[in-house]
């Protein structure tokens, strides 16, 4: 069932380009310029109309909710929050009727995230669910939604649903554009063009894999590690180190790369493993003088770049390349060598990569 794969999270990890497509098949018409999903069709007013999104989920969806926040943002200029469901449900959260709330989740069980959901009900939010598992609570509970179409996901670490997710966020706010006409009709046609050849894209990123494993094997035996990164990417920064933690038990902190000299700074010697990721596209400068001031201080630099690169090339211990996109589909595939990395540095340590200690799959108790 593992389907020769050592591991159902490695398993899962290469199925990315296939359910990737699974999810925008049927919805993504690039050539004709349509983006069409029922729920969101049926109820585009809502979204239309709203003052503000709330994003509310947990863990690996959570950072999902955080990439889309710069995707709405970028793409509709509607303002948009991203909150823990555990935070959000217990500070008594201002929602308005005007507002619309949408949960992520994989199993679409995670006791915070219903919470959270049933408490925006309560107030008038409209409530959307980008759930995984169809039939789940959160997508019973939900007024609307989007399935991810990723399959089951067996590892404890999620993998595949975080493309997934990012995948369907990234339509509903072309969509959205579409409406509001908040982008460009060259920029939302070009868009749909690259969301279109991602799998491909993911595919490649994937043959890195043989680089990840000679990088693991250099950083398998750290006790810590940083990542960073900006923008779009930031995000990927965090789940990258929520990826090492959980199954290597490695301890790693994702940060904003900027955000480095006001504390992490401190943190970086010889032995510190710092992986940065620094596509072409987005803040690349910024990103390359993070990195001056890494390799100053002589950290470890394990960077993310785009194939061709020189610039990071030159500065960085070991660089992992993935193709060119645009800055808002650059998580699809920075996030994929981060989860190869983890992957292999878990094996090496002799770690249980598809259980880890102390964690379940879904998380149904608060
Ligand atoms: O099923 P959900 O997406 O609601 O789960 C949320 C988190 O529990 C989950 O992403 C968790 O952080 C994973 N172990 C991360 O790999």
């Amino acid at each position: 069932e593992k389907g020769g794969y050592d591991h159902f999270m490695l398993k899962e990890i290469y199925e990315q380009p296939n359910v990737i497509k699974d999810t925008y098949r049927g919805r993504l018409h690039a050539n004709e310029g349509i983006i069409q999903m029922a729920g969101v069709e049926d109820n585009l007013e809502k979204f239309l109309n709203a003052d503000r999104i709330l994003i509310v989920a947990c863990g690996t969806s959570w950072h999902a909710g955080l990439v889309a926040e710069y995707i709405f943002e970028e793409f509709t200029r509607i303002p948009v929050e991203v909150e823990y469901a555990s935070e959000f449900r217990y500070r008594n959260p201002i929602i308005n009727k005007g507002d619309v709330l949408i949960a992520i989740s994989q199993s679409g069980e995670t006791a915070d995230t219903l919470a959270a959901i049933k408490l925006a009900k309560e107030k008038g939010a409209f409530v959307f669910g980008v759930c995984n598992v169809v039939g789940s609570s959160i997508s019973r509970e939900t007024h609307a939604g989007a399935y991810t179409h990723a399959g089951p996901e067996i590892g404890v670490a999620s993998t595949k649903a975080f493309t997934t997710q990012i995948t369907v966020l990234t339509m509903i706010a072309l969509r959205l554009a579409k409406a509001k006409g908040t982008l460009s009709n060259s920029d939302f046609h070009r868009y749909l063009q690259e969301l279109e050849v991602i799998p491909e894209k993911v595919t490649e990123a994937l043959a890195t894999n043989d680089v990840s494993k000679t990088i693991a094997e250099k950083f398998k035996d750290a006790p810590n590690c940083l990542y960073l990164g900006r923008g779009y990417n930031f995000p990927v920064a965090l789940e990258g180190a929520l990826k090492l933690k959980e199954i290597s038990y490695i301890h790693a902190e994702g940060y904003p790369a900027a955000e480095m000299k006001h504390g992490p700074i401190a943190l970086i010697d010889e032995l510190m493993p710092v992986v940065v990721i620094a596509p072409k596209q987005g803040h690349y400068d910024k990103v390359v003088s993070n990195i001056q001031e890494i390799k100053s201080r002589s950290g470890k630099i394990i960077a993310v770049v785009t194939k061709g690169d020189v610039q990071v090339r030159e500065l960085a211990d070991y660089v992992i390349e993935v193709p060119d996109t645009s800055d808002a589909l650059s998580p699809l595939l920075t996030t994929i060598p981060l989860q190869l990395l983890s992957y292999h540095i878990a094996v090496m340590r002799g770690c249980n990569v598809d259980q880890p200690r102390n964690l379940a799959k879904s998380v149904t108790v608060e």
